[in-house]
């Protein structure tokens, strides 16, 4: 085995937990002076007072600086509905290609419907650099990213995969945790299912990093586990659940839970590539907030 091929197989993965938003922002690269990808960003955002910050931002900066890593890709895993995305600062700090699976289109009409945007808001995935199919491959230096299409949470969803490491976005949580939610507009418990099966018939010791925590208990937060603790342990997805049980657990659980605190300025916001609605003519940009909409 060469070393570029050893390099692909087991990539430095550095995460950075979001506390507010419980995310997981991550650095993947193949060591210092290397080019990197940038998954899964976030913009601090105050919903009391309408005022964003860059300090989680700001320590993906850091972190990038401190390894001299070149800045490849800004990737999205989808739409998210609990954090605005920071790729619009990072890519201006750092550079890259802000990148998000290509049915992020299909997400983008159903927003723009329910938030009658601008006639000029296109739904076609314009607002990023480039849209991902399943299956792609993109680099990142000498690392190969490869998309997989992980439908369900949303009908946009893509996991990344670079050697051992996949970055599986909202499909799984932690095994304590179980599963992402399927009640947004176009999720599907079913699609979901399918999905995560995907992901765990890779190799056992392959390891899965999430892009959330929701430590139970007093467990401290984690965020990277593998297949085989996955087909394990999961609670909701454990080997032996079948698709007609967990579509069921999953459809009774989602009709528990309330929205996400920041899903409007969220989605607004990331269905633009991170970037804020137009300014109006006093120079300020303005979120919405459709009633009885939603
Ligand atoms: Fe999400």
């Amino acid at each position: 085995m060469t070393s570029s091929a050893s390099a692909q197989r087991v990539p430095v993965v550095h995460g950075l937990f979001d506390g507010a938003t419980w995310t997981v922002t991550y650095v993947v690269h193949s060591g210092p002076g290397s080019a990197c990808a940038i998954i899964d960003s976030v913009l601090d955002y105050d919903p009391k007072s309408g005022r964003t910050r860059t300090t989680s931002a700001d320590k993906v900066v850091d972190y990038v600086a401190a390894n001299d890593l070149k800045v490849a890709w800004i990737l999205e895993t989808h739409a998210h509905a609990d954090h605005l995305s920071a790729a619009p600062y990072l890519k201006k700090r750092l550079g890259g290609q802000v990148a998000i699976g290509h049915q992020i289109a299909r997400v983008q009409q159903v927003f723009k419907g329910l938030f009658n945007l601008e006639p000029d808001f296109r739904p076609d995935g314009s607002q990023f650099d480039r849209l991902l199919a399943d299956g792609e491959e993109f680099k990142v230096g000498a690392l190969v990213g490869k998309v997989m299409a992980v439908p369900g949470h949303t009908p946009a969803c893509v996991a990344y995969q670079f050697g051992d490491a996949v970055f599986v976005g909202d499909t799984l949580f932690m095994p304590d945790v179980g599963t992402a939610r399927c009640d947004f507009p176009g999720g599907d418990a079913r699609a979901l299912y399918a999905s995560i099966r995907k992901l765990l018939s890779l190799p056992a010791q392959t390891r899965l990093f999430m892009c959330h925590d929701y430590p139970p208990n007093d467990r401290p937060v984690a965020f990277e586990t593998s297949v085989a603790a996955q087909r394990a342990d999961n609670i909701h997805v454990h080997d032996g659940v079948t698709e007609a049980q967990y579509v069921d657990m999953r459809t009774r659980r989602d009709a528990t839970l309330e929205m996400p605190v920041l899903i409007l300025p969220a989605v607004q916001v990331n269905i633009r590539a991170g970037e804020m609605p137009p300014k109006e003519s006093n120079g300020t940009a303005y979120l919405k907030i459709p009633i009885n909409a939603l």
